[in-house]
């Protein structure tokens, strides 16, 4: 591999400035250095852990080549991911003379401006979508404000000022939008292909040149923290105060944000956000569109990736059990090795996973299931929006020419110490003939394979009875012998 430039600095412009920032601590936050350093206190600080949307900034970076403008929750964003990004805080909203832009005084018209900290977030938060959309539906208003919590007043005011922001001007006439060439020339200009290495000890954070840099570099030390889109390693830092020193930030990085799809089987790199990864996910296996809407909120989604999902072994992750289910491998990486194994087999026990020292999740495959395989996901939560897991179930069916079950995979989570297939249940379909009365059997199978916790987000009694449901519910929808069950207000609209 050819000789990599290290660069002492962290580069990225905010608003409309240039910034390089030599020290930069690990865990250094953009809320706090915004706030702190930079005096632009627009950006709030509600709850610091990326639930209530009162930091939300715009980050616009570079897409298939293309500058995309993008929320994210600033508290659990680190300065270290920053690096060849654009930085927009609400004090950047402009228009021309005195006028106040179209978001502002659309929220100002129709009474959206509730308090001071949570109406920044929703403004930036209506940017980023009037951007992307400026003609929005209510559904898809509804999803870009999934991750802004407003606990006194309400949202109807919010969802009016959102529907009429295009009446007020037009998104392609933006300043961010008539400045994006120039934006692109000054990112690319910063983006010289170095590693970044910025202090030592436990000031020490590293952003790799590439994948194939972040292999040497995670080589030499093994310890380090690997931090993608930080949704969950912001946490450790916010309110787990957590050393994470040395991190290494590998978001953004060439090599390991790519999503192709080959001989029927997607691959997604480590590196590939939420939003990005399900652009393409959802259109080819569509029952997996409506499990994105439900993992955190717009802000999430555009940090957070699958890689760290299936990486942090969590038995709540929302993404194993479905991509478990469809039989997706894993490659693993250390220095120049390589190796794939089964999604299913990394997951060994509570927070133990199969990953040597110094390797790191470089992709995913996920196969698209064959024509006529049924599939379906099912997410159980308190809240419908941006809530986790309390049970998911996943099913992948193949039928047999005379109705019997050729092929069935089931895999949970929330049901055990790890995202676990359900094989005694399995064992008990496969072959027989999918009828309720197979079903009905095969649910008693349950108690076999899951000996599911009690915890705040639900009973073990809850859990154990809503999996059975799950299988139910399943098979009502793959036979079209009951009603399928959808509670979405989107779809009952
Ligand atoms: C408000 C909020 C709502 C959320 N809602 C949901 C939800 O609905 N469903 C859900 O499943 N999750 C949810 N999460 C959790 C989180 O978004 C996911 O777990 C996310 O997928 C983590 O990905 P990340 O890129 O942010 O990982 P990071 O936080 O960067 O890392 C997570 C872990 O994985 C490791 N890691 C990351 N990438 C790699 C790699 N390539 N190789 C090796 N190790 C790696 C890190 O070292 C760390 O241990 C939510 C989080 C927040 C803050
Ligand atoms: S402060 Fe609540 S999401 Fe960041
Ligand atoms: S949190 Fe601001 S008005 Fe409710």
């Amino acid at each position: 591999m050819a000789k990599v430039r290290i660069r002492n600095e962290i580069r990225f412009i905010l608003n409309g400035e240039d910034v390089a920032l030599t020290t930069v601590a690990p865990d250094a936050t953009l809320l706090d250095w915004l706030r702190l350093n930079r005096a632009l206190r627009g950006t709030k600080e509600g709850c610091a852990e990326g639930d209530c949307g009162a930091c939300t900034v715009l980050v616009g970076r570079f897409s298939a080549g293309r500058l995309i403008y993008e929320s994210v929750n600033a508290c659990i964003r680190f300065l270290g991911s920053l690096d060849g990004t654009h930085v927009v805080t609400v004090e950047h909203l402009r228009c021309d003379g005195d006028r106040l832009h179209p978001v502002q005084q659309a929220m100002v018209d129709f009474h959206g401006s509730q308090c001071g900290f949570c109406t920044p977030g929703f403004v930036m938060s209506l940017y980023a979508l009037w951007m992307r959309s400026p003609e929005p539906s209510d559904a898809a208003i509804e999803k870009a404000l999934q991750g802004n919590l407003c606990r006194c007043t309400g949202y109807e005011a919010i969802v009016r000022a959102a529907r009429a922001i295009s009446s007020y001007g037009k998104a392609a006439k933006d300043p961010l939008a008539a400045e994006r060439k120039a934006i692109m020339i000054r990112l690319a200009a910063m983006r010289d292909g170095s590693r970044v290495e910025i202090g030592a000890g436990k000031q020490r954070l590293v952003v790799p040149a590439d994948a194939d840099d972040l292999a040497s570099v995670l080589d030499k030390e093994p310890g380090a923290t690997i931090i993608a889109g930080s949704t969950d390693v912001g946490l450790w830092v916010t309110k787990h105060m957590r050393d994470i020193a040395p991190a290494i930030f590998i978001g953004n990085l060439e090599g390991l944000c790519t999503i192709s799809e080959e001989n029927g089987v997607i691959s997604i790199g480590a590196g590939v956000t939420y939003s990005d990864a399900f652009a393409l996910l959802s259109k080819r296996i569509p029952a997996l569109g409506p499990l994105f809407d439900r993992i955190g909120g717009d802000q999430v989604r555009n940090m957070g990736t699958i890689g760290g999902n299936i990486a942090n072994g969590s038995p709540i992750g929302d993404t194993p059990p479905p991509l478990i289910a469809l039989g997706a491998q894993l490659t693993l990486r250390r220095g120049k090795k390589r190796r794939t194994i089964p999604l299913e087999d990394f997951f060994i026990a509570y927070g133990k996973q199969d990953r040597l020292s110094g390797e790191f999740v470089e992709a995913v495959h996920v196969p698209v299931p064959a024509k006529g395989t049924k599939f379906a996901v099912y997410k159980i939560t308190k809240r419908r929006d941006e809530d986790i897991t309390a049970a998911l179930g996943a099913f992948c069916l193949t039928l047999a020419k005379d109705g019997s079950v050729a092929d069935i995979r089931i895999a949970y989570g929330g049901m055990a110490a790890t995202p676990k297939r359900a094989f005694a249940v399995e064992k008990a379909l496969l072959g027989k003939p999918w009828t309720e009365a197979t079903v009905e059997a095969a649910m008693a199978e349950y108690a076999r394979d899951f000996t599911p916790l009690t915890d705040m987000r639900a009973s073990a009694e809850y859990r154990a009875l809503a999996a059975r449901n799950l299988l139910l519910r399943f098979f009502a929808e793959t036979t079209g012998t009951k009603a399928p069950i959808q509670v979405s207000r989107y779809e009952a609209a």
